[in-house]
């Protein structure tokens, strides 16, 4: 990476260096692969879950074939098999070194297809599958194929509660009885949405009960961020001050992608010296670029919601929101605060984490308490 490039990355995963600490969490994770117990791997929206994976698969791939998943985008089982199956051919097989014919004969009833991939350039399997019938076919054979592989592979499913969305009610009894049968395969579950999770994994009704280690990603502890903060500044002949850090991880209160953006933010500016007034530049310039969006959430939101998140954003953390004296503080009726609390945590603005209500979004948060 040439010295010039921006060290704090807002985005995907680069190498250790670009990492911060999780030493702890890489180690419990690798030593569940290496032991064959699959994983459930859960946190907060935006506090890293996806780059620990690419950090472990990046020690993994070394004895391992390591395919990542993100099933976000899809809508349905079919969608499912034909995205999980061409994350699992594009990363165990190579398009250079196998013709479709070869794969032909190792799926028995689906046929995979070549394309190039228009922004890289490079060919990548397809697989084109559309009925019920020929979507059962192909998931079979696509982990029939798994089965049949000597090295082990270790498959990440990101955003895994998606399949509760899906219309086939199936989804979670086949995949459990497919992936129950593979002895050579370690699963890594992630996601967001933790209480859909843990339903799936903890209720005893469910088919995947207890089928699966749960890791849950808290925050980088302070220390560990401080310190990479001041490496990266200072290798690159920035100078900041302890206390400028210490308002920036308060700021941001320690959330992965928070932190990430506004230190991405603090690297690009001209000084030097990153001096409190830079910092508080800085924290502006992030709330002013999104203003347009925090303005339209008012729109989406009812005037009792809108009232109920800047009196949160106000207080920071709100541990009782029924609290008549928060209510008063706010002019707020105790009958719709229930009702507009809900609907805040189902629109994901507001979550509640460690015993009290806080906006999911930090910036948002900090523009709110700042604007109203
Ligand atoms: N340990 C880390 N050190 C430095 N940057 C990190 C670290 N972990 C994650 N990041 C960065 O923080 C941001 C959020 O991380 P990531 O996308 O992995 O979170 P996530 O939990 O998967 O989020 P989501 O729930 O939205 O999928 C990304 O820009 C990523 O590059
Ligand atoms: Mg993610």
């Amino acid at each position: 990476m040439a010295a010039s490039t921006n060290p704090f990355l807002i985005k995907g995963y680069l190498d250790k260096n670009h990492f911060c600490d999780r030493g702890e969490e890489t180690a419990r994770l690798i030593k569940a692969m290496e032991n064959g117990r699959n994983v459930t791997l859960s946190s907060i929206r935006r506090m890293g879950k996806t780059g620990l994976i690419y950090h472990v698969f990046s020690q993994l791939k070394k004895k391992n074939d390591c395919v990542y998943v993100d099933i976000m985008p899809t809508a349905d089982l079919t969608d499912f098999t034909r995205t999980f199956g061409k994350a699992i051919l594009n990363s165990l097989e190579n398009p250079y070194q196998k013709s479709v014919k070869q794969l032909l004969g190792i799926f028995k009833r689906f046929t995979p297809t070549l394309s190039i991939d228009p922004a890289t350039g490079q060919p990548s399997f397809e697989i084109s599958v559309t009925t019920t019938k020929e979507s059962d076919a192909t998931l079979e054979d696509i982990f029939n194929y798994l089965r049949s592989r000597k090295k082990k592979v270790i498959i990440a499913i990101d955003e895994f509660q998606q399949i509760l969305n899906y219309p086939e009610k199936r989804t979670e009894a086949l995949l459990r009885s497919y992936i129950q049968r593979l002895n050579n395969v370690e699963f890594i579950f992630s996601g967001s949405q933790q209480h859909l999770l843990s339903q799936m994994f903890t209720n005893a009704s469910r088919p995947f009960f207890q089928s699966t280690e749960l890791h849950f990603l808290d925050r980088i502890s302070k220390d560990a961020y401080r310190k990479f903060i001041i490496y990266h500044f200072a290798s690159n002949q920035k100078k900041i001050k302890e206390q400028e850090i210490n308002t920036l991880l308060e700021w941001t209160q320690l959330h992965t992608h928070y932190v990430q953006s506004l230190c991405n933010k603090l690297y690009t500016q001209p000084e030097k010296e990153l001096t409190h007034e830079v910092l508080n530049r800085c924290m502006q310039d992030i709330l002013l670029e999104n203003e347009t969006y925090y303005y339209s959430y008012q729109r989406l939101l009812t005037d009792q919601q809108w009232n109920l998140l800047k009196a949160i954003a106000q207080e920071e953390f709100v541990s009782k929101i029924n609290q008549r004296e928060f209510l008063n503080r706010y002019k707020l009726s105790a009958s719709t605060v229930q009702r507009s609390i809900k609907a805040l945590e189902e629109r994901e603005m507001v979550i509640y984490e460690k015993d009290a209500y806080r906006i999911y979004d930090v910036f948002l948060g900090r523009w709110l308490a700042a604007k109203f």
